[in-house]
């Protein structure tokens, strides 16, 4: 494998909209993340790719010292394996180089795999947000770091 991590770009949103209705069951449209990545100053994405293959993205978005972790995906075929720990952990590195003190996520108590590497990075359950995800609870999370 010869996987390579750098900032998304215009040319990834088609590969993105290919993974994002596999991997989430509230997919981002097209439209929220050309503005995502083409517009909007405060959001931050970045994808791992293996040989020019898409196989995992994050964005957040830094305002003022709240970096709010907006998505996470690693493709199926590729997951368990390290790389959205990875992939968070550089996520949490450039939120600093922003200025930000802390992250903020929400996830559905049921997702497992992403609650699990969430506590494993050291975040921690600050509130249930009842049918955040419409059918499901959520839990929001933070990670401060000064
Ligand atoms: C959540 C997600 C990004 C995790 O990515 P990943 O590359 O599979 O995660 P990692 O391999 O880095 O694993 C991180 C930790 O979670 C554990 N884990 C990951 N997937 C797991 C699974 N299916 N079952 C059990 N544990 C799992 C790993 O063992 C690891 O634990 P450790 O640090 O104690 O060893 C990935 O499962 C995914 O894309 N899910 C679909 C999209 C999604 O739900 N995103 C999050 C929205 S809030």
């Amino acid at each position: 494998m010869a996987i390579e991590f750098s900032p998304c770009t215009t040319q990834d949103i088609p590969d993105i909209m290919q993974l994002e209705p596999v991997l989430f069951n509230q997919p981002f449209t097209q439209e929220e993340y050309e503005f995502e990545i083409e517009i909007n100053p405060l959001a931050h994405y970045y994808k791992f790719t293996n040989n020019d293959e898409l196989i995992g993205y994050a964005g957040i978005q830094c305002i003022e010292e709240d970096a709010h972790l907006m998505t996470i995906g690693i493709k199926e075929s590729y997951q368990n394996q390290g790389l959205g720990k990875i992939l968070l952990r550089q996520l949490i590195e450039i939120a600093k180089t922003q200025g930000c003190k802390r992250m903020i996520l929400e996830v559905a108590t049921t997702n497992y795999p992403a609650y699990h590497l969430y506590t494993s990075l050291g975040f921690k359950k600050t509130r249930r947000r009842i049918g955040y995800y419409g059918d499901q609870d959520g839990d929001e999370m933070i990670l401060e770091w000064s």
